[in-house]
């Protein structure tokens, strides 16, 4: 029978408890944390839509599998696994583990930054990946489709590459002073969109046509194929595997956070397509950040859990179900009137908070306001994706205007039920109704990088 919203394909062997809170407890809660719920106890959230990454919940193939481990230091049978299992699903010849996707891109990205004054140029670079393309002395420049910035506008792929401003930008910085091409799938900083296959495609010509390496960030590469499947008309009856392999053929090196489309908790990759000078450097180098690299920073059994966890998420009704989740509470809230991007993506749905609270500027963080406001109202925990995580100019140190002020809701892979997604659908809603109450947000303490994790603020009476 053909349903709406596919029902779970797995029943639940195992249930973690979660507990309700006051209106009380969390206005007290949510001041304690200097009003940025990173700094809240995961106890204290009711519904935690913090993130998709490492939240998800393993398998009973995957629990299995933990219990063939290799825990050897150098040389593990469980590498070896992973190794074939990335092998298979990449194409690619060498496989480094790390022991999440920042650990890769600490150890990559440098090695692909030859001189002062190089750039790396993305659909959308994740802030991570910007905060380690700055650390190693480089700039990010994003050349994603304008549609994108158009919230209320459908557009099958709006993760894409804008290719005319990606061809000039390489012709402006001058092809030399290009480090590398980042394709991020999906494009997590605009809603999880998708890239399409076409897309990818003819940034590869650009990139031969130059001479410039394509990495792809495929943190979310099974989600991203299974748009390809759903809207790309060629691929329709094409397996997500099948998709993966093409998608992952039109790049050199391919960084992951297992975190997410690996099913695990904790996992990274770097695998390399050919160059096989790279690779000796990326195993000189994985030594001292993240371990040998037969293990990079995981067990034997984490390795093995992955092993699994790729092949289960390459499943095409586990990716159904996904994004029916996602796609549910999305419907719900552009039925009473909230402002979301649309389609919704991959992992997440983005409350488009510019819209809700135009009231309050950039540099008071109006998406931060809206997070805090559902966590008061329903203990939900979701997270800023705007000019509060974007950070200060590198430069001039000036606050910097994102183009786009998100409250992300992130579904984490295996969680939660369509009820708690009602839950988290009544809360937005309720805020949405008293958005011109909302007030913006200063800082009472502010770090140099990557600032949204650690900083405190106050509401601006
Ligand atoms: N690339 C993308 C596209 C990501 O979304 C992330 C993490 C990373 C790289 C870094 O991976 O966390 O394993 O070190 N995204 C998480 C998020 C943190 O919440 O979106 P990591």
């Amino acid at each position: 029978m053909e349903r709406k919203y596919m029902a779970p394909p797995y029943r639940i062997k195992m249930v973690e408890p979660i507990r309700m809170t006051t209106r009380e407890e969390r206005e007290r809660l949510l001041q304690e944390c200097g009003y940025n719920p990173f700094a809240l106890r995961s106890e204290d959230v009711y519904i935690d839509l913090l993130t998709d990454s490492g939240t998800g919940a393993m398998s009973q193939n995957q629990w299995a599998a933990l219990m063939l481990g290799d825990e050897a230091y150098a040389g593990s049978r469980s590498f070896y696994h992973l190794e074939k299992v990335v092998r298979d699903i990449t194409g690619y010849k060498y496989v480094i583990p790390a022991h999440q996707g920042r650990g890769a891109e600490q150890v990559v990205l440098p090695l692909l930054v030859k001189h002062k004054g190089m750039y790396f140029i993305s659909n959308m670079h994740f802030d991570t990946t910007k905060a380690h393309v700055e650390l190693a002395g480089a700039r990010a420049i994003d050349c994603v489709i304008p549609e994108c910035f158009e919230t209320e506008k459908y557009h099958p792929f709006k993760g894409n590459f804008d290719l005319a401003r990606l061809e000039e930008t390489i012709i402006e910085k001058g092809k030399e002073n290009i480090a590398g091409i980042i394709v991020t799938v999906t494009n997590n900083s605009a809603g999880g969109q998708p890239v399409s296959m076409d897309n990818i495609r003819r940034v590869r010509k650009i990139a031969d046509k130059y001479g410039i390496k394509i990495i792809i960030d495929g943190a979310r590469y099974a989600e991203n194929a299974y748009f390809i499947k759903l809207r790309e008309e060629e691929y329709k009856d094409k397996t997500i595997r099948d998709i993966a392999q093409e998608m992952l053929s039109y790049g050199d090196i391919f960084l992951m956070s297992a975190k997410k489309d690996g099913l695990v908790n904790i996992g990274g990759l770097i695998a390399i397509k050919e160059d096989e000078e790279l690779y000796q450097k990326c195993r000189t180098f994985i030594v001292p950040f993240e371990g040998f690299p037969t293990y990079g920073g995981l067990s034997g059994r984490d390795m093995e859990a992955l092993a699994v966890g790729l092949e289960e998420a390459l499943e095409i009704d586990y990716l159904t179900h996904r994004y029916d989740q996602v796609r549910y509470l999305g419907d719900r809230l552009l039925e009473a009137g909230v402002p979301i991007q649309y389609p919704v993506g991959g992992h997440a749905v983005f409350v488009d908070c510019k819209k809700i609270c135009p009231h309050i500027p950039y540099y008071q963080f109006p998406a931060q306001a809206v997070v805090n406001e559902l966590y008061l109202e329903a203990g939900v925990r979701a997270v800023e994706i705007g000019s509060f995580l974007l950070g200060r100019d590198p430069d001039t140190k000036e606050n910097l205007e994102s183009p786009l002020e998100f409250m992300r809701l992130t579904i984490p892979r295996r969680v939660y039920e369509y009820a708690h997604l009602d839950v988290v659908a009544d809360a937005v809603i309720a805020v949405y109704q008293r958005r011109h109450t909302l007030k913006g947000l200063e800082f009472v303490y502010e770090p140099p990088v990557l600032r949204h994790f650690t900083a405190r603020l106050k509401p601006i009476d």
